[in-house]
């Protein structure tokens, strides 16, 4: 314990309640004589709310209800004799997806739909760079309005509960801070550019089997300390302008028809004056689903006149049982929010760019940052080039694309450079490449996917290697200076609708792996997957070991630079890789997936918040990631060890970063809390800040963070309410959560 300051005395424990936040924004429309307003952040004028007013008053029922659903796969209704468009929407995570079918999940088959493919949420998440998030956020809103969409369904930020989640490689991580701290960004370099994010999915859909029904069960605490910040800072501090209502029930009400989420929490808590919109076939009835928050209903399989939002909902209307007025309600929030993308007309839009090189650009600078270096015992890495003459490359993820693939939303693209061809791309053409597939991706016979059917069946794989290919790999291993085996997963195995049943590395590879670092101990193993995996013997058995993601249109090139030296890796892990699927929260619990009801039985000890506070080993560590060269990180000291609490107190924390190797590198410095005195449950540690800093070789950068006081927090549920507790808070500065260099403690009185 460095640089430990004086523990101040232990006050009697007292509690500081956080002032309710009062988020909630003047009710557009509530004062008639009133100029200027705000409306999602901006001002607005009379003149505006009028003037949807007197659009509204010229509907007819019919016209009202098609803004209200999907009369086509991503579009609603707009009322062209009034000059209503069409409100367009489009996939996604990882970029704009393709064109579809209006009627049918069929591709378009259109030849103008390609789209800069951007590194998936945990490339993005593992660089812990904002700046980056921001740009990814702008550039593909960029392209968003280059294919003319108003909605981006973009971020999905749902929290990494378990490891088998489906959708893992989408989220970006298990930790609230870090998943709002690149939400926020990403949000509005999307918005900046006349298009709305739609977060994705609110809230409490972390898993893909059963999402369609299944009942989640979480503790307030839990729900508001580690499920709903990043949602919470979309909507307060981003301004999001729509967000899409999950599948799944929450303590027994759908997602998109939970009153107390929509309506409560999002709308009259947060002041959210967006619109709400379904995930796909999310919807289960007319009225309800209005009264209690969602705006527009988006989905399959029926035809879109008989969505609950369409006839049904016209039928209700004429019954009595829900009012015009009520539709009408819903109605303009739609319109202030094309007013505000401008789609209306009247007011130049950003018209966008798309498939540009500042755009790749964008997708690379990313992609270098997420790649993680988890081992490099012998300093196979950065490859030196000058002392070779052959590099056996080996693995079907070498030539796997992941663009597309899978259930779910992928990217057409006319660029996705592949690991082999990065390597192509950087080598000297000197240097021999002696490539063998080794294994193949092979499943056993699966049933086709059922149209409109939100889950699905898991894909069962076939794990046995061909002797042959096996054979070939071992030769060219053999006969090469140096192997780089490029293992892992890919898009079609790791996939939206259903969860993985294990972390078993599927297609053989262990062995594969096991065989070629036998006949070439200079072997590079580098993993491609976007969730944690079962990879003990490897880490064991491999003396270099890299982990990449699907990292997008230059994924290739990033990669190759990374193995190369080209770029120093800075990327770190974003969640916790487990030594055992059963030392996982939601597993070592035995709550998950449940059947029709999971109870998320961990409450908040999610991630490395488990590992830490049970003191259970994980593989590596939430936070973890080597650089080619090292770091020292000392000298914490802060501006006050005492502070007094209030709304606005903030403490800035300094610390001293040193780059002791021989390159220039970037860290990403982490700070995490300790309450060790509680009155409450309390996680060992938390990550309260965290910066990414370039350090030239030899020098030595300081780093300030700022706290707030109020980040501190913890919530009481007997109050409902955020409550910054007294006392002394152990301030842990590290490079990983189980690397902690530097503390300081304060004392909150
Ligand atoms: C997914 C959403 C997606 C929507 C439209 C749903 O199955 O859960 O994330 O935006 O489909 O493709």
């Amino acid at each position: 314990m460095n640089n430990k300051l004086t523990i101040l005395s232990m006050v009697a424990v007292s509690i500081f309640i956080i002032s309710c936040n009062n988020t909630k924004k003047e009710k557009a429309n509530s004062d008639e004589t009133a100029t200027t307003k705000s409306y999602l952040g901006k001002p607005i004028t009379h003149a505006f709310d009028a003037k949807i007013d007197s659009i509204i008053s010229q509907m007819t029922l019919e016209e009202k209800s098609g803004m209200l659903h999907g009369t086509s796969m991503f579009t609603t209704a707009g009322v062209e004799r009034l000059g209503v468009p069409e409100l367009k929407m489009a996939d996604g995570p990882l970029g704009v997806r393709e064109e579809i079918s209006r009627d049918s999940w069929a591709p378009a088959g259109l030849d103008n739909d390609f789209a800069t493919y951007y590194p998936a949420g945990g490339g993005l998440s593992a660089t812990w760079n904002t700046e980056l998030a921001y740009k990814f956020g702008f550039s593909v809103g960029e392209e968003s309005r280059a294919r003319d969409k108003d909605v981006l369904l973009s971020p999905a930020i749902n929290i990494i509960r378990t490891p088998l989640g489906g959708r893992t490689y989408e989220y970006f991580t298990e930790d609230p801070f870090l998943n709002k701290k690149l939400t926020v960004p990403f949000i509005v370099g999307l918005q900046e550019n006349d298009v709305a994010a739609c977060v994705k999915h609110y809230a409490a859909n972390n898993q893909e089997t059963n999402r369609d029904f299944v009942d989640v069960q979480i503790d307030e605490r839990a729900l508001r300390e580690i499920y709903l910040p990043a949602f919470k800072a979309a909507v307060i501090e981003a301004k999001a302008f729509s967000m899409m209502g999950a599948y799944n029930k929450f303590r027994g009400e759908y997602l998109c028809e939970n009153s107390h989420m929509l309506n409560d929490v999002l709308r009259d808590e947060w002041g959210f004056e967006g619109v709400v919109i379904s995930d796909w076939a999310a919807v289960h009835t007319s009225v309800n689903s209005l009264k209690s928050g969602l705006d527009v209903e988006m989905g399959t399989p029926k035809p879109f006149n008989e969505f609950f939002l369409a006839d049904p909902l016209i039928d209700s209307v004429k019954a009595g049982k829900i009012s015009e007025a009520e539709i009408d309600k819903h109605v303009k929030r739609i319109l202030q929010l094309m007013y505000t993308l401008k789609s209306m007309g009247g007011e130049e839009r950003t018209k966008g760019s798309i498939n540009t090189e500042a755009h790749f650009k964008d997708a690379y600078d990313i992609a270098s940052e997420s790649v993680v270096l988890l081992k490099n015992d012998k300093n196979l890495l950065p490859v030196n080039t000058s002392g070779i003459k052959t590099v056996a490359v080996i693995g079907n993820n070498a030539l796997k694309k992941n663009a597309l693939g899978g259930f779910g939303a992928g990217v057409k693209t006319k660029r996705e450079v592949t690991p082999l061809e990065g390597l192509k791309n950087r080598l000297p053409e000197s240097i021999k490449i002696n490539y063998a597939e080794g294994y193949k991706e092979t499943y056993a016979p699966k049933k086709e996917a059922i149209f409109g059917e939100v889950t699905q069946e898991r894909a069962e794989t076939i794990d046995v290697l061909d002797p042959k290919m096996l054979e070939e790999a071992i030769t060219a291993a053999k006969n090469s200076d140096i192997t780089i085996i490029f293992a892992g997963s890919n898009r079609d195995y790791e996939t939206e609708a259903s969860d993985r049943a294990d972390l078993e590395l599927p297609f053989g590879q262990v062995e594969l792996i096991e065989k070629v670092l036998e006949v070439n101990p200079n072997t590079i193993v580098v993993m491609i997957a976007g969730a944690p995996f079962d990879i003990n013997s490897i880490k064991e058995k491999s003396s270099a070991l890299v982990w990449s993601w699907f990292n997008g249109s230059e994924g290739g090139n990033a990669l190759a630079d990374v193995l190369l030296g080209n770029v120093n890796p800075s990327g770190k892990l974003p969640w916790t890789m487990p030594k055992s699927l059963a030392d996982s929260p939601a597993h070592a619990t035995n709550s998950f997936p449940g059947d029709k009801i999971v109870s998320y039985d961990e409450g908040i000890l999610v991630g490395y918040r488990w590992f830490d506070t049970k003191n259970v080993e994980p593989l590596y560590p939430f936070g973890y990631g080597l650089s080619y060269t090292t770091f020292d990180i000392k000298n914490a000291h802060t501006d006050k060890n005492e502070a007094y609490y209030s709304e606005d107190e903030t403490i800035y924390i300094s610390v001293d970063v040193e780059n002791t190797g021989n390159m220039d590198g970037k860290e990403v410095v982490q700070l995490y809390a300790t309450k060790e005195e509680s009155k409450v449950e309390r996680a060992a540690q938390e990550l309260k800040g965290f910066k990414k800093v370039l350090v030239g070789e030899g020098q030595t950068a300081t780093v300030t963070f700022t706290v707030p006081v109020k980040e501190l927090a913890y919530y009481d549920i007997d109050k409902s309410t955020w409550m910054v507790e007294s006392g002394a808070y152990d301030i842990k500065i590290g490079n990983s959560s189980r690397a902690i260099k530097s503390e300081v403690t304060i004392n909150i009185k």
